[in-house]
């Protein structure tokens, strides 16, 4: 027992010790064979490979070998041996088996190759036991790890920004609320509305839709921060590319202008496609194959193609001149549409695009806004396939600028004195953006639904598991 005695199935594969003798323990993929011998096909969830186990029938007894079926749970020590089989190097001739769990074939719901993605979204429970969501998950740990890893080698501090938030000022969505109120019978304040200075924090709040403005109270004062965690939408938005809980990485530093800005994003997403390319092939190679013959090129395009610059004036003539019907029409001052960003990324460009200057009517607040008093210094980055990917800016650090536009906004100042204070108190030019990671994943992945890159999705009407 104990893990020490364990060799993970990835390493064994690896492995040209032949003659030793090992311990591997996974989950069954499949068991065949005939009266004489059983082939058992092993996975532990640490490659897309399986391994392969002999297992002599008389030796171990047809009743015991007949309950190791897809899905079970079992613990092989056994001999390393060279393979003679197709597709594989070695395969261990088991000298001991123990069935940790077994799973009954008439009722395991996974005996099957093939499921379709919207079935096993109704099993989130064991789709982790999947090629597919093997996959996908190896590599959303791969990209976290490189994220962290980019930021740790370039000086950037991770950030812990709070989850639970009492400001709603970014206005990036709609939020959920958090309370401890009973909600069947709330305090009521004179005027008959709810009391929130009964709430357990003394007032509203909510989980928040970005670390954004407490990573900016982090930049002017640690110069080179980071966030990476959990943000929650509560936008009724049924699409392949939204989730109500989502992953944002969101780095934000002082003294970057937005080229400075625009530079390490594009510098970022390269450095995690690379990375993946090489840590994650088997993985790639698969989902490639399986769902998306041009996955790998397409990320490889990506990483080592410069990404097109333009401003929003450059966007809306392009689109406007494109000759193409778009469903949402196009005029200067409306908000880009997943529609027009792709048709710039994929039809017009066939690379990546950076928009800046976008109409300050349709960006958030804080955004430094351009001498022209129209536009802001927003950027957003467009993926092919995906649209939007990281929406930024360089930040307002003046604070008569950034008031009069609080004000223009309806925004409650009083809520918003700390982040005022910043501008207050040394003030700096600075900047960030934010990542969507499942939106990453699914560029990565050639998955066509968010849904499918994120363990556990939080949509509307499913938060089951
Ligand atoms: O463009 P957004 O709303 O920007 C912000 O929240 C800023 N505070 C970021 C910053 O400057 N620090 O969101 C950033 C990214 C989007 O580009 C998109 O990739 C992703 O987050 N995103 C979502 N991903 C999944 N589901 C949703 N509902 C998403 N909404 C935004
Ligand atoms: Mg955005």
């Amino acid at each position: 027992m104990g893990i020490k005695a364990r060799t993970r199935v990835r390493e064994a594969l690896l492995s040209k010790e032949f003659g030793t003798e090992i311990t591997v323990k996974g989950w069954v993929r499949t068991r065949r064979g005939n009266k004489k011998i059983a082939f058992i096909s092993l996975n532990d969830g640490s490659t897309i490979k399986n391994i392969q186990i002999v297992a002599d029938v008389p030796q171990f007894g047809e009743e015991f070998l007949k309950k190791i079926t897809t899905g079970a749970c079992i613990s092989v020590t056994g001999e390393l041996k060279e393979s003679m089989g197709k597709g594989q190097n070695v395969e261990i001739l088991a000298g001991n088996l123990e069935l940790y769990g077994p799973a009954d074939p008439l009722k395991y719901p996974l005996q099957k190759k093939g499921h379709t993605l919207e079935f096993l979204r109704e099993i989130a429970h064991l789709r982790p036991r999947t090629n597919t969501f093997g996959a996908v998950l190896r590599i959303r740990h791969a990209l976290a790890y490189a994220i962290h890893k980019f930021f740790n080698d370039k000086g950037f501090l991770y950030l812990h920004t709070p989850i639970i938030t009492g400001a709603d000022a970014e206005g990036a969505g709609e939020m959920f609320r958090v309370t401890t109120l009973d909600i069947s019978n709330p305090p009521r304040t004179n005027g008959n509305r709810i009391d929130y200075r009964e709430d357990f924090f003394g007032r509203e709040t909510n989980l928040t839709v970005s670390g954004q403005l407490e990573a900016e109270l982090g930049a002017l004062a640690l110069s080179d921060v980071y966030t990476f965690g959990p943000t929650f939408r509560a936008e009724n938005s049924n699409t392949p590319r939204h989730l109500a809980e989502f992953w944002m990485i969101e780095p934000e530093m002082a003294f970057y202008d937005i080229e400075d800005n625009m530079d390490l994003a594009e510098e970022f997403l390269k450095y995690l496609l690379v990375r993946l390319l090489d840590e994650c092939r088997e993985d790639l190679e698969f989902l490639t194959e399986m769902y998306d013959r041009d996955l790998i090129e397409r990320i490889k395009h990506v990483a080592e193609n410069d990404f097109i610059r333009i401003t929003y004036n450059e966007a809306i003539d392009i689109l406007s001149t494109s000759g193409k019907e778009f469903e949402f029409p196009v005029h200067w001052g409306a908000d880009l549409q997943s529609e027009h960003e792709r048709y710039l990324v994929e039809n017009h460009f066939g690379k990546p695009v950076i928009i800046t200057g976008y109409p300050r009517d349709i960006k958030a607040f804080y955004m430094k806004q351009n001498d022209d008093g129209k536009t802001v210094r927003a950027m957003d980055v467009l993926f092919p396939k995906i649209g939007e990917i990281i929406g930024g800016s360089q930040r307002e650090e003046d604070l008569e600028k950034l008031e009069k536009r609080i004000q223009e906004l309806n925004i409650p100042k009083e809520e918003l004195w700390w982040y005022l204070d910043t501008r207050r108190f040394g003030t700096a030019p600075h900047s960030g953006f934010g990542l969507g990671f499942e939106r990453l994943m699914l560029f990565v992945t050639g998955m066509g639904n968010i849904r499918d890159v994120i363990p556990f999705p939080r949509t509307p009407k499913n938060a089951e598991f």
